[in-house]
């Protein structure tokens, strides 16, 4: 594979992993001389008992600390305003997020705007932070956003109906506890969708403008891990071991995307999960088989490559054989999964596509895909997965 010598930048956060590395953040709450944590979670967490373990470890080291959950899937902008009052009101000092994508994104916006003012929503874009947050310690509980290690956050712009990308190096967390243990009470669905989330990362950095030599490495050792496991990791009887190679798979998705930018399927994923408020994973999951077809001649030793991870058998096959082998494994492996072919929609007309697409190409993901896509071919990308309730 040929090695660029382009110039390219490569950050990431501290990171512990292993059974049981949530436990660490007492440690390093006092490590950053917290006085007074502000822990943002979802409110679906708060009963399991690995989280009840994390605050009993959190009160070994800090006599108060304040919970914020008031945080949804798809974090809007109101919930981070919010939460930033409230963290500097009670004085607040580090950051703790727990939970998947949208809770830590939330804390990567109660984070700007706590220390750099003004409307969250003002950050949208590629450097646009100037002042660096307070510590921020992530546990992530999903096996897939891997927001835990990434330069982005992705904010709903509620009145608009568009999720805004914020990417950043000042949103780079200081520490991620990369911890198996949540992930055994994650429910199954959220597993699948969160995995392929996680594979799509993987498979747009690869194929990235802006991919490196340090993110190809993490981009297929993620590709493979997730590709063999990914099923096992939706069994009742699913193992430490298997969510363990799930998040190991997740956080080399992260290092390598976090680095190397996304492309057209997180683009346009962005724009349809905004619109509708659909689950990110879902999004990604049906959008991923159409996107890589309209990408695969812009580069298709990249995605040659992709299939070999993938466990397919490439020698002897051409380009062409390639290709309709790696989109009908992509698509069974979607279906094995339970995740549909369609998202269903009430208003499916020419605007709602026109729509979509208008905020498709106006998001920093595109910009890294490895073909231009035209307005037109984006419309007949979204025609292929929405259908009419
Ligand atoms: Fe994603």
């Amino acid at each position: 594979m040929e090695i660029t010598m382009e110039l390219r930048k490569y950050v990431a956060p501290e990171i512990i992993s292993g059974t049981d590395a949530r436990l660490m953040v007492g440690r390093y709450l006092s490590h950053f001389a917290a006085r007074k944590p502000f822990l943002v979670t979802d409110q679906n967490l708060r009963t399991m008992p690995w989280f009840l373990d994390t605050l009993k470890e959190i009160s070994k080291y800090v006599t108060e600390y304040i919970i914020y959950d008031n945080v949804t899937s798809n974090p809007r902008e109101y919930e981070v305003m919010e939460g930033a009052k409230v963290f500097l009101e009670n004085k607040c000092d580090v950051i703790i997020a727990v939970g998947g994508g949208s809770p830590i994104d939330c804390a990567k916006g109660i984070s700007i705007v706590s220390t750099n003012g003004g409307e969250i929503l003002d950050y949208e874009g590629v450097d646009e932070i100037n002042l660096p947050g307070p510590p921020l310690i992530c546990i992530p509980t999903t096996s897939g956003a891997s927001a835990d290690v990434s330069q982005f956050a992705i904010i709903r712009d509620t009145p608009n109906f568009v999720k805004k990308a914020i990417i950043s190096k000042k949103v780079v967390p200081d520490l991620a506890l990369i911890d198996p243990v949540p992930l055994m009470t994650m429910d199954p669905y959220l597993t699948a969708c969160t995995g392929m989330d996680a594979l799509t990362h993987a498979i747009e950095a690869y194929v990235s403008n802006a991919n490196s030599h340090l993110t190809n490495v993490h981009a297929l050792e993620a590709i493979r891990l997730i590709n063999s496991t990914i099923q096992a990791a939706i069994l009742p009887q699913r193992s430490l071991y298997t969510m363990y190679q799930m998040m190991l798979g997740s956080l080399q998705a992260g290092l390598a995307f976090s680095n190397a930018s996304l492309g057209a399927v997180h683009a346009m994923a962005h724009s349809l999960g905004g619109l509708l408020d659909l689950p990110h994973g879902e999004c990604n999951s049906l959008l991923l088989e159409h996107v890589i077809a309209a990408n695969y001649d812009s580069a298709c030793d990249r995605y040659a490559m992709i299939a070999k991870y993938m466990g397919i058998d490439t020698r002897d096959l051409s380009s062409g054989h390639i290709k309709d082998t790696l989109l009908s494994h992509i698509c069974n492996l979607r279906r094995s999964l339970n995740i549909p072919d369609f998202a269903y929609v009430l208003d499916y007309n020419e605007e709602l596509l026109d729509k979509l697409s208008d905020g498709a190409l106006s998001d920093p993901c595109l910009i890294t895909n490895p073909k231009l896509l035209t307005k037109e071919e984006v419309k007949q990308i979204y025609g292929e997965v929405l259908r009419k309730k």
